[in-house]
């Protein structure tokens, strides 16, 4: 049987800055409300010109030079975001794998919000535990700053731009392998994150623009505390299956939504501070982007090493959640 192996990790920001000063001028909040309430500092906003497309095209560049594999054995592109380039088609992974010169490869998008790295990461490992696919690419990519509404103070402080990517490859060695990925869903929550515009759901005149936004709607404090107790449920379950102790992670890598998220349910598993990898207050939460853009960070700090094991842990708008044990495996020598 074949086994996945996380081979590599790349990742991009937009250079443009928003700070939470800038946002202040925009909408009535603060700097001191939005750092005390979320951690965010600032967040990576992408150029008018800049699409979702572009971004996990520069994300997955890096990812495959650091990969040790040639792009023309990568065999499938799956991208996860919910500000695709275009919400009907093409996929902004059609489009990602054109811009990367790839060829011959099965491409597709998928919708599960803050969790999609996750969700992109079982279905890669899927593939090739079945032997359909060798190499597959998965990206995180989100232009998050068009589908927010700059006048919603409860949204727009959260949100950010950003791409992430990563080599997914098939080998022999059970050692290297992805452990175990869970996934999860709800839509009796749908309404508590939503953009409820713009879809078959909603009966608009497709002439009128306001009526076709896309923008995001959450309830931000309900979603919190599912938030909490979610992913809290969903690292237990993972390490219960697996019999593997919190302390045997060397890092926990949570989606980046809201640091009292992270410092919640990393206190309720009782892990170090060190353990916990935190970059919400740089990029802000960039949606299925912001785990890949976590583990390129820790990775190009020259914190990650060969063999080492991360528990990632994710929860979005679906409502939608996932969990995975992915040690770092990549090809050079340990
Ligand atoms: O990525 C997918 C999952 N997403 C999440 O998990 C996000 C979860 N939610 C959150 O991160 C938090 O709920 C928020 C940061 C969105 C809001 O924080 P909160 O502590 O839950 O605040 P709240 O919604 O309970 O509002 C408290 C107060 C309200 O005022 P009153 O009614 O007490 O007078 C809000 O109107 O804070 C007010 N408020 C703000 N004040 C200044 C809400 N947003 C702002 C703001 N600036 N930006």
């Amino acid at each position: 049987m074949a086994y996945a192996a996380f081979r590599s990790i790349g990742a991009y920001a937009p250079s443009k800055i928003l700070s939470n000063d800038e946002l202040s001028s925009m909408v009535d909040t603060s700097d001191e409300w939005i750092t005390k309430r979320t951690g965010i500092k600032e967040r990576r906003i992408a150029a008018a010109d800049e699409f979702t497309s572009d971004m996990g095209a520069k994300a997955a560049q890096k990812a495959i030079e650091r990969s040790g594999i040639d792009k023309s054995e990568i065999d499938m592109v799956v991208c996860a975001t919910i500000s695709p380039d275009y919400f009907c088609m093409p996929s902004t992974a059609t489009i990602i794998s054109t811009k990367l010169g790839l060829e011959n490869v099965t491409a597709f998008d998928i919708s599960a919000a803050c969790t999609g790295f996750v969700y992109v990461l079982s279905i890669a490992k899927a593939f090739i535990e079945s032997g359909m696919k060798k190499n597959v690419l998965i990206i995180g990519a989100e232009k998050l700053s068009a589908i927010t509404d700059y006048t919603d103070r409860g949204t727009c402080i959260l949100f950010g731009d950003g791409a992430g990517a990563a080599i997914i490859s098939a080998t022999d060695n059970k050692d290297e392998a992805i452990i175990d990925v869970h996934t999860g869903a709800d839509g009796q929550f749908a309404d508590l994150l939503m953009s409820p515009n713009g879809g078959s759901g909603s009966a608009h005149d497709t002439l009128n623009q306001e009526a076709t936004s896309c923008f995001m709607q959450m309830k931000g404090n309900e979603t919190f505390k599912v938030a909490v107790k979610t992913l809290t449920k969903d690292v237990v379950d993972i390490l219960k299956d697996n019999n593997i102790a919190g302390s045997d992670i060397k890092y926990f890598v949570p989606h980046q939504a809201n640091l009292r998220i992270i410092k919640a349910v990393g206190d309720a598993l009782k892990l170090e501070d060190e353990q916990v990898v935190i970059t919400v207050e740089k990029y802000g939460n960039t949606s299925g982007a912001s785990i890949p853009m976590a583990i390129n960070d820790i990775y190009e700090n020259g914190m990650l090493k060969a063999g080492e094991l991360m528990l990632l842990d994710a929860f979005g708008g679906g409502l939608t959640w996932g969990s995975a044990l992915v040690p770092f495996s990549p090809l050079e020598k340990k």
